[in-house]
């Protein structure tokens, strides 16, 4: 069995999400938002690991959103945070989360494989086609306006990675967008490739999943339209005979009652919510990605400020273990967890929902014993 818990068919998945970020996924003014200090992340990576959480997956973003807090403007370069992450952890995945258009795919397979060293095959790799222009003007980079081209250009780069991995013998490459030569890729990957995610919401994007991702990821905001959603994606993946996992991802605020945890919500996302960088956040997704079905965007905007639009998990330990167990009801394969804090909070979520997700029989006891 592949020791990279995210090939490991076990369970109901659970990682982090966006801790190389600063405010994490919370768009607040609040004192008490994340510091996303690489003192902070590797705080956090120590605890989740031996809590038996499956993964780690950061942010890739080269510009904040504004606002007072500019919101995401301080963060972590997502291979060498990965990088520390893996080497400073036994058990959990640890994704890089990859521009295509920014990176150059014979580097990131050499970066990858290198980690992947790093973590004895714990590495993954997320792939981002592209969807901010600002940011992109920000890198010198233009962004197209037409999804066949972002994602003909993903396709063409993760094939370059894909031949590099498998190859044994000097290539040249001559394609549509990359024409490269006398090309060799030494060291692969310790298992010959990494798990792969994508986030698409757009059709081409979904069929670039569906080509190519381990997991896809897409947002929960109403569980009736997810079982439909997953539905139609795993049936689209196994015509190509392919089995996709669907991710989502999740806020949590569990305290021991639900009001505190709502006072808690109100305080950081509602009266304390940076509601310019919201804005920009949602008029940005509006503009350029279908992460988020745009009829329900503005329905949303509360969802946005307390956890990127993240399915809510407010409440007692109880509640939230509803919640969890709800959207594995739904088909979903995992969800990310983000917190205000994430250091301080986590520990609570561990030590009294993780056994309540035991009990219901939706994780295993993933405590894994310290290796050597
Ligand atoms: C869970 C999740 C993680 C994502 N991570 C990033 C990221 O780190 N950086 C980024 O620029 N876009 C990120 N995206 C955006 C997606 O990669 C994708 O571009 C976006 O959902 C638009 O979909 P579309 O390209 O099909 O329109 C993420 C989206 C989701 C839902």
């Amino acid at each position: 069995m592949s020791n990279n818990k995210m090939l490991q068919k076990k369970g109901f998945k659970l990682g982090t999400f966006a801790s190389n970020c600063s405010s994490g996924m919370t768009v607040t003014k609040v004192p008490e938002r994340w510091n996303n200090s690489w003192e902070n992340n590797l705080r956090l990576a120590k605890m989740l690991d031996s809590a038996g959480i499956d993964f780690m997956l950061p942010i890739a973003r080269w510009i904040g959103y504004g606002g007072e807090t500019d919101f995401h403007s301080g963060v972590l370069e997502t291979m060498t945070w990965a990088a520390g992450i893996l080497a400073n952890t036994q058990n959990l995945t640890a994704f890089a989360t990859i521009h295509t258009t920014a990176n150059n795919p014979v580097v990131i397979a050499k970066q990858i494989a290198t980690i992947d060293q790093i973590g004895g095959g714990r590495a993954g790799l997320n792939i981002v086609a592209g969807w901010n222009k600002p940011e992109y003007e920000a890198l010198g980079l233009s962004l197209p306006d037409d999804h066949e081209t972002r994602y003909g250009y993903a396709q063409e780069w993760y094939d370059v990675i894909q031949k590099l991995w498998s190859s044994k013998e000097h290539f040249d490459w001559d394609g549509k967008f990359f024409q490269l030569k006398g090309l060799k890729g030494d060291p692969a990957p310790v298992n010959g490739s990494v798990p792969v995610l994508n986030a698409a919401g757009s059709p081409q994007g979904r069929e670039f999943a569906t080509d190519n991702a381990n997991f896809l990821f897409t947002p929960a905001i109403d569980l009736a339209r997810s079982v439909d959603e997953i539905k139609e994606l795993k049936g689209l993946a196994s015509k190509k005979g392919k089995d996709l996992g669907v991710l989502t991802f999740s806020h949590v605020i569990c305290r021991e009652t639900e009001a505190e945890a709502r006072e808690f919500l109100k305080y950081t996302a509602e009266d304390n919510a940076d509601w310019e960088a919201v804005d920009n956040l949602v008029r940005l997704q509006f503009a350029h990605a279908h992460s988020f079905p745009h009829d329900l965007l503005e329905q949303i905007r509360n969802l946005m400020a307390a956890g990127h639009g993240g399915f809510p998990l407010i409440g007692t330990p109880e509640q939230v273990a509803e919640r969890i167990v709800s959207l594995h009801n739904a088909g979903f394969s995992g969800t990310t967890l983000s917190f205000v804090d994430y250091a301080e909070e986590f520990p609570y979520f561990r030590d009294n929902v993780l056994p309540l997700l035991e009990q219901a029989g939706i994780r295993d006891n993933v405590k894994e014993p310290e290796m050597a």
